[in-house]
């Protein structure tokens, strides 16, 4: 077993290319901790253009790539790539997702199949061929987005469909953890509350955000910094003995 990172070493996010997204500053801070970047998007021009961006300020190397996480395809060819062009793969930050503010008696299958495939088979397929060479080499971290929506049953902007996939991020990290101690890997959660993106519905106008912040014990919305900052921390060396731990960062919104 390693027991201590390589030098060279490379974190994949998946999710990581919407310029104002918490996964784009997750992976400028990785880059800035010196991870090598592998992004992985649906929207490939946006990867490119981040993964470019990110290594041309912090001097790492970096690769954005397309890819539809909920197919295990498009996961396969974009991973092999990543192995093939980077350093090997030591961190996986799960953040492709979407919401759903569809109120539940609306809902039809096709678009509950599309959250849940997106948001939970997602981090399945991607976690899983990560995991091969994590476990070949046994060194790994993961780290996946859950939200406060699994633990308050929403109440921001996403319904049933959102709350429920997200709520599966946790049992999933829970079950995982409890398979992968033993290769040396890490698999932790985070449960953010409103984070200042456009993942709901659009820009934030400061009206919307200071509504959200009513109950916000720190009285503000969280910023993407903010929930990069812990997810770097849970994908360093010295988070090595947290795993199966779903980790609260909603300013006290919800205390639990
Ligand atoms: N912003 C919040 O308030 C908040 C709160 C809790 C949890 N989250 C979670 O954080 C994560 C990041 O969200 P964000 O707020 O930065 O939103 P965002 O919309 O900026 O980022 C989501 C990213 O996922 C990508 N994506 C969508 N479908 C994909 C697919 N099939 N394959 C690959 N990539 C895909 C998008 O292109 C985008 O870059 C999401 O999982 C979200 O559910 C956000």
């Amino acid at each position: 077993m390693l027991t201590h990172f390589p030098t060279e070493r490379t974190v994949v996010l998946t999710g990581a290319a919407s310029a104002r997204g918490i996964g784009r500053v997750t992976a400028d801070r990785l880059a800035a901790a010196g991870w090598s970047i592998a992004i992985l998007d649906i929207d490939a021009d946006a990867a490119a253009d981040a993964a470019a961006d990110i290594a041309t300020r912090r001097g790492v190397r970096a690769l954005g790539v397309g890819a539809d996480v909920s197919d295990e395809a498009s996961v396969d060819a974009a991973i092999s790539r990543v192995e093939a062009e980077l350093p090997p793969i030591v961190g996986l930050a799960n953040l492709a997702g979407i919401s759903s503010p569809t109120e539940f008696m609306s809902e039809t299958v096709e678009a509950w199949d599309r959250v849940f495939a997106i948001n939970m088979r997602g981090t399945f397929i991607v976690s899983q061929r990560v995991l091969r060479g994590m476990i070949e080499r046994r060194l790994g971290r993961i780290v996946s987005v859950s939200s406060i929506s699994a633990q308050r049953g929403g109440g921001t902007y996403s319904k049933v469909a959102y709350s429920a996939s997200k709520a599966g991020i946790i049992g999933f990290t829970r079950a995982l953890a409890r398979e992968m101690g033993e290769h040396g890997i890490t698999v932790n959660a985070v449960a953010p509350g409103p984070i200042d993106t456009d993942i709901m519905g659009g820009t934030l106008s400061d009206e919307r955000k200071s509504e959200m912040s009513a109950d916000i014990l720190v009285g503000r919305v969280g910023t993407p910094s903010d929930v990069a900052a812990l997810i770097t921390f849970l994908l360093s060396e010295d988070a090595g003995f947290i795993t199966a731990a779903t980790y609260d960062i909603n300013g006290g919104l919800q205390v639990s």
